[in-house]
């Protein structure tokens, strides 16, 4: 890819918890900016200082008379903000934004998972996201045992559990299979990395995605 066709972008990482999306989107980073690049990490919910007080609230066990609706709101309202304060006017300077999250997490979570059906979370990306969607999304995709093992550990090292991880075994299934038809209507855009392996070997599946980008001539 050449480095002009790279300016601008709008990436997105994908995944059940504890798939280790966040640790490839470090990867990617590092090495974009090696290459020279300007490259913008951010995070959803919780990229600004808005949506990290929204974060706090999702995610506060106390909030679990949460109902699914309210939830899915809060989700965009913390994405309505990043796309404004700092989506839309990164990538019109040129710079690379990578982000932990978006509108996909909606669509398998509150979509699937939840069971809110996929119309409304379309219908919402349109009006939080104004038209703004993602120029390659890559979902890092482990078995439910890989993610909740890896969930599960990180909670133990932490000593905090938040109240997404008291979701039951049929709701992370749900999830993963929202991503996996996710993946079939938009094969273009949304793409499954195999997360097994060591962090090596998935960082090189992401780099090998990554490159296909210049096919497409973005
Ligand atoms: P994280 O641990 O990857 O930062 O994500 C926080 C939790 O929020 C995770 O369990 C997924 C969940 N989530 C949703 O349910 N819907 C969304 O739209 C987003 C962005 C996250």
């Amino acid at each position: 890819m050449s480095t002009t066709n790279r300016h601008g972008l709008f990436l997105t990482f994908e995944g059940l918890d504890g798939c280790g999306k966040t640790t490839q989107l470090r990867l990617l980073a590092e090495r974009l900016r090696a290459a020279g690049e300007t490259v913008i990490q951010t995070v959803e919910p919780g990229g600004t200082s808005i949506g990290g007080a929204i974060r706090r609230i999702l995610l506060d066990p106390a909030n679990d008379h949460m109902g699914a609706t309210a939830e899915m709101l809060l989700y965009f309202a913390a994405r309505a903000q990043n796309i404004h304060e700092i989506v839309i006017p990164a990538t019109a300077r040129g710079e690379i934004v990578i982000s932990d999250r978006w509108t996909d997490s909606t669509w398998a979570y509150q979509g699937f998972g939840r069971g809110l059906g996929v119309d409304v979370v379309r219908r919402l990306d349109e009006i939080a996201c104004a038209g703004r969607k993602p120029d390659l999304t890559i979902w890092v995709d482990v078995d439910l045992e890989t993610s909740l093992g890896r969930a599960k550990k990180r909670n133990e090292d932490e000593a905090a559990a938040d109240r997404m991880d008291a979701q039951s075994r049929a709701f992370y299934e749900n999830v993963r299979e929202g991503y996996r038809r996710l993946s079939e209507e938009e094969p273009q855009r949304v793409r499954r990395v195999d997360g097994r392996g060591t962090v090596e070997q998935v960082a090189q599946r992401v780099w090998a995605v990554f490159e296909t980008l210049e096919s497409k001539n973005v």
